[in-house]
């Protein structure tokens, strides 16, 4: 079988383009796919794929909100070329969407089946291409994750290493509460619903919540790093997009069908091991 993986080059796409590769034959692409551009319909027919996993994002949660029409462009009406193309073509899609999705009024881990109600543009655009996704295919399949970090790519894990280790010193938000996913985990998981041909949404994350403020101690504690961790609010972190202050992920119907989630801990450990 033929995967496509666009955003194939990304934090997510590269460990999962090597995990796909023994089995599949594996088509990674990354921005020569253009997606907010016109064409993309006949450059995804140039590949000829019998399944998309579709990755690809303008991912800056603050660039989004500042940069609204390519941020539109890109996650919008990019997801909408790449459905399109997969209705016609009778091909399905896993598309990768985010706990931004939600508001985090709920306070309590968000269920596959809780009502998204994103309040930033970034989450507004992945929202609407799980509608797309959900409206126009037959099969489809919406993976939700949150906080990823891992190798190959820009996260941050890696950010509060660096800047610990060069100032010693780091402010970390204390009132927003995610469920960290060591991008190797969600790898393996993405490759589980492909071999036992999932359907439907499905959320994976690492078990359990936490406030990146705590997530940021951990990795300083368990890294050995003499480094300070301040916990500053959500309001003096003066970011451009509003962030849901719990956006932890509930993962019992990947669980059930297929194997269990490492805790968060644990997998930052092991992330953190091998680094
Ligand atoms: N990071 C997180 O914490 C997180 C959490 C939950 C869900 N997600 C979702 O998971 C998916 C993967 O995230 P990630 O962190 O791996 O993203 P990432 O590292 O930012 O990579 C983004 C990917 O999208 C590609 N891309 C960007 N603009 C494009 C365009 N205009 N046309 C075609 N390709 C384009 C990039 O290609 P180039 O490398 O060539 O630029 C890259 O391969 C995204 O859909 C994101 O919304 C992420």
């Amino acid at each position: 079988m033929k995967v496509l993986i666009t955003g194939g080059t990304g934090l997510l796409g590269k460990i999962l383009s090597e995990k796909l590769k023994p089995q599949f034959d594996v088509i990674p692409l990354g921005d020569e796919l253009h997606l907010g551009e016109d064409g993309v319909k006949e450059r995804l027919s140039a590949y000829s794929p019998d399944y998309v996993i579709h990755l690809a994002a303008y991912t800056d949660v603050d660039g989004c909100e500042e940069h609204q029409n390519l941020a539109f462009r890109v996650n919008v009406l990019g997801t909408r070329y790449v459905v399109e193309w997969a209705q016609s073509q009778n091909i399905p899609v896993l598309y990768m969407s985010t706990d931004y999705v939600f508001n985090g009024e709920k306070m309590s881990p968000y269920f596959e089946y809780d009502s998204p109600d994103p309040i930033n543009f970034y989450g507004r655009t992945k929202f609407i291409g799980e509608e797309f996704v959900k409206n126009y295919l037959q099969k489809f399949i919406v993976v939700r994750s949150s906080g990823l970090y891992g190798k190959g790519g820009k996260n941050f894990v890696n950010t509060i290493l660096r800047i610990a280790e060069q100032r010693g010193k780091i402010w970390v938000v204390d009132d927003q509460v995610i469920s960290p996913t060591y991008n190797l985990d969600l790898a393996d998981g993405i490759v589980k619903i492909l071999e036992g041909n999932g359907m439907g949404i499905y959320h994976i994350a690492g078990k359990g919540a936490v406030s990146w403020y705590e997530f940021a101690r951990e990795i300083i504690d368990i890294s050995g790093i003499d480094a300070n961790v301040i916990p500053i609010s959500t309001e003096e972190s003066k970011r451009k997009a509003k962030r849901p202050p719990y956006s932890s992920l509930e993962t019992t119907i990947f669980e059930t069908e297929f194997v269990r989630l490492r805790g968060w801990k644990e997998a930052l450990m092991s992330y953190l091991e091998t680094k």
